[in-house]
């Protein structure tokens, strides 16, 4: 299995599923780009590996992401592969009773999905021109097992916003396929890694004991199933989506 990508950008890339997709494609002696709002938990990676770097930008913010991913293009560095997985599942309101739609401002509905769909999206339509102009370009957004089932404990901004993601991998896929740019999407299922763990563990034992497969997934997991989707074998894949949950979740 040949990846021909050698500059692969990963964002939410300090959080659990970043962290260990970066780390399997540093081993491969790629270039990893990890950016983050917060990059602290990557310091150990930066320690081991030297072909990973980090940028620390706050996604919603997304004049500021144009500037410093505009900056990093310029420089001729730019990602031939792209990684959108930073993602933010808030539950609770801040009297810390759970979210339903109808306690939900709009500021707050708003807030998930600039992180959870309008950063995707722009980190998409900033690196595309650079693909296009190499006829080449590998990109894996990270949706969820939520955008099929309406979701276990997420609340509906996420599971909304996740739904979104596999209708713009479809959208950008038939644009850009002539180019020789595949556009896919992964729903992982329930992952150990922090975003899980704002619940009980009993809720995540619970989870766990629902798995076919007698387990949580893997940050490894994923990362594998993201370099099968950026290698030679998943050439012919666009458009589609893979699901990583172990067996949760089969349904149509
Ligand atoms: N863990 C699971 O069970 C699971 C299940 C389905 C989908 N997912 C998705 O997988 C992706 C990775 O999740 P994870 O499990 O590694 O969670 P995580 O919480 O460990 O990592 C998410 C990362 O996104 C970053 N992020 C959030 N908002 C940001 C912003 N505004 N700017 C920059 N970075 C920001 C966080 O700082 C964090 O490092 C997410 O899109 C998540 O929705 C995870």
């Amino acid at each position: 299995m040949d990846i021909r990508a050698q500059r692969i950008l990963i964002t939410g890339g300090c959080g659990g599923i970043g962290l260990g997709t970066g780390e399997y494609f540093a081993k491969l002696g790629k270039q990893v780009i990890l950016v983050d709002r917060s990059t602290e938990a990557a310091s150990d990676l930066m320690r081991r590996f030297d072909n990973i770097s980090c940028i620390e930008l706050d996604l919603a913010d997304h004049a500021a992401v144009d500037r410093r991913i505009g900056a990093l293009i310029a420089s001729g560095e730019a990602p031939d592969a792209l990684v959108n997985g930073a993602g933010w599942s808030p539950k609770y309101d801040e009297d810390g009773k759970t979210w339903k739609p109808w306690t939900m401002p709009m500021s707050h509905w708003s807030a998930v999905m600039a992180v959870n769909v309008d950063a995707s999206f722009n980190m998409c339509r900033l690196l595309l021109p650079s693909m296009i102009a190499n006829n080449y370009g590998r990109i894996v957004n990270i949706a969820s097992l939520a955008a099929r089932t309406g979701g276990g404990v997420a609340p509906v901004h996420y599971v909304t916003g996740k739904a979104a993601i596999l209708g713009m991998t479809k959208g950008i896929a038939k644009d850009v396929g002539q180019y020789n740019i595949t556009v896919n999407a992964i729903n992982p299922g329930r992952i150990d890694t922090p975003m899980i763990r704002d619940v009980s563990d009993e809720v995540n034992a619970a989870y766990a004991a629902r798995i076919p497969l007698g387990r949580l997934g893997t940050p490894l997991d994923v990362a594998h199933t993201i370099a099968y989707l950026f290698s030679d074998h998943a050439d012919y894949l666009t458009g589609t989506t893979i699901e990583v949950n172990g067996g949760l979740f089969m349904g149509p």
